[in-house]
């Protein structure tokens, strides 16, 4: 777009989106963004805010101004900006197109009160899983259920058998829209998790055709069994391409810590698509929140624990939504085969 016009479709969904995160008379919307990023995006969400009669600003910094690495977990390009920090500090909702992810920066706007929505897949993605508050419903019932459980177990036909303990960590809720304080949510997302307990993880993953390695945008072609011994992978076994890929990238990184589980959760979303990678998800504009969130998926990761709390910071991590298991919360059974056993998960005519 150039400078001046506006997309009305944009708009329309941009105010649809903030309507659901409460977004009300007197509230300072502020947006923030690195380089050229979504200027579109940036332009459009103030126009929408202050449709609702918010006061909004914007805040752009240098892409990679105050960092050097690029890419690594919870550092980015506004760290140590503290005139920045202080401006968005004093919003009541930040839309976050730079990726703040994980960050202490973060963490100090969210305790100031700002609720804070981050915003990074292209506009045709924002549309085609647009939140419902039904989806909310069963995200925030998914996570209530994972606080109340000691232990998790999931298997699949084709032989993942793994217990999580269940007792140490937060859970994490996303939905895709936020209307409390110092909340933080993405759109589009669906899907709730926590992390096993330190050094209470054991058993066995065999990933299978069609579940998805997201670092590489790509669909496991070939069996790979995973061995987890006290919370640590300790064999990656497979006669493909799928277990060469996973042990090369693992062990890149030279770090042991690359060999955690790392999150645990499930998938809500009936309006993302499991085949989005086989259309046009592999364009690089694309990210990953298709995959993430599709309904009934178990989504098992490897690598860092920050997010929830925990002290690995390994910037090696692996997202790998599986299909088809079986999920138990200690006696109840969540899902059976990606199946929601449960009629309060599952999506309205499902
Ligand atoms: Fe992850």
């Amino acid at each position: 777009m150039s400078g001046t016009s506006v997309d009305v479709e944009m708009l329309d969904v941009f105010k649809e989106e903030l309507r659901l995160c409460k977004v009300t008379s007197g509230e300072v919307v502020a947006v923030l963004s690195g380089g050229n990023d979504h200027p579109d995006y940036a332009q459009t969400f103030m126009l929408a805010a202050q449709s609702f009669g918010a006061t909004t600003f914007h805040v752009n910094v240098l892409k990679y101004g105050q960092v050097k690495v690029a890419g690594v977990q919870g550092r980015h390009a506004l760290t140590g900006n503290r005139p920045a920090i202080e401006m968005l500090k004093q919003a009541d909702m930040v839309i976050d197109l730079l990726g703040l992810l994980f960050s202490a920066e973060q963490a100090e706007i969210q305790a100031a009160g700002a609720r804070i929505l981050r915003v990074m897949e292209p506009f045709h993605i924002l549309k085609q899983m647009f939140p419902t508050e039904d989806l909310r419903r069963r995200v925030e019932l998914s996570r209530e259920l994972l606080i109340a459980a000691k232990a998790m177990r999931i298997t699949s036909p084709a032989g993942t058998d793994i217990r999580y303990g269940l007792t140490q960590y937060p859970v994490i809720s996303e939905y895709g829209y936020t209307d409390e304080p110092g909340r933080w949510d993405h759109w589009p997302s669906g899907f709730a998790f926590t992390q096993g307990t330190d050094g209470d993880i054991e058993g066995t993953v065999v990933l299978s055709p069609g579940d998805i390695l997201c670092a590489f945008k790509r669909y496991i072609q070939s069996p790979v069994k995973l061995t987890v011994r006290r919370g640590m992978i300790t064999a990656i076994e497979g006669e493909g391409t799928d277990a060469l890929l996973i042990r090369n990238y693992i062990d890149s990184f030279n770090d042991p810590r690359g060999y955690a589980i790392s999150h645990i959760g499930w998938g809500s979303n009936e309006r993302a698509a499991w085949h989005h990678f086989a259309s046009t998800g592999r364009l690089a504009s694309e990210h990953v929140m298709n995959a993430l969130s599709f309904y009934g998926n178990v989504l098992f990761s490897t690598g860092p624990n920050t997010e929830l709390g925990g002290s690995n910071d390994t910037p090696c991590h692996l997202d790998i939504p599986m299909r088809g298991c079986s999920l138990w919360l200690d006696d109840m059974h969540i899902l059976d085969r990606g199946n929601f056993v449960r009629q309060d998960l599952r999506a309205p005519g499902r």
